[in-house]
């Protein structure tokens, strides 16, 4: 049976000033990561003619997929990070300290609540869907080098993990979710490729 591999793009230079959002380029260990996961996708990957490497249209993710050969890439802007709005560009603490009351409604209800201009985790799953068919119909393995709340609602799909977890599921930064669709169900492996 064909794999999905889930991603999240290698760390970038907002994650390390802790913004939100933005489309900023990887940092130095971003930059490692993408080096791994060519390396693990070569192997991992080798006899797999057919396979695909799908991104976001955002740099993060463009980046962290440029290092690998070898496949076609195809990027989806269904696959973009969620957008936070009036947020983007923002820490979660200037957010608490200048917009208190979004960050209480947020916290209340993560999965429902929509940043002002952008959007709800409910309505990222929405439009997760074209993405969730296509992927559904591939004979051959996929890479999805994607964004931390659209690989949430994504795991959450192929997993079969309840609506209301899905904003709290962790999805780390450098690490592949490998998920088997077999005919006993769905596998899950998951390999660390840096701390
Ligand atoms: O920038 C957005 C984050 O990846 C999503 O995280 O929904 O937990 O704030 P959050």
């Amino acid at each position: 049976p064909r794999p999905i591999l889930l991603t999240r793009h290698g760390e970038s230079k907002d994650n390390v000033r802790g913004r939100i959002g933005g489309d900023t380029a990887l940092s130095d260990a971003g930059e490692i990561y993408a080096k791994k996961l060519t390396n693990f996708i070569e192997k991992r990957l080798k006899s797999e003619r057919a396979a695909s490497i799908w991104t976001s249209t955002l740099q993060r993710t463009i980046l962290t997929a440029s290092p690998i050969v070898g496949f076609p890439k195809i990027q989806w802007r269904a696959l973009d990070e969620i957008n936070a709005g009036v947020c983007d560009g923002m820490t979660y603490e200037e957010i608490k300290k200048n917009m208190p009351e979004e960050y209480e409604a947020r916290k209340k209800d993560k999965l429902r609540y929509r940043y002002p201009r952008g959007e709800s985790y409910l309505d990222v799953i929405q439009r997760l869907e074209p993405v969730i068919i296509e992927l559904e119909r591939q004979r051959a393995p996929v890479v999805v080098i994607s964004h931390q709340a659209v690989l949430r609602a994504l795991y959450a799909y192929f997993a079969d993990r309840p609506l209301k977890e899905i904003p709290h599921i962790e999805v780390p930064l450098h690490t592949i979710i490998e998920i088997q669709m077999g005919v006993t169900g769905v596998q899950e492996k998951r390999y660390k490729l840096m701390d």
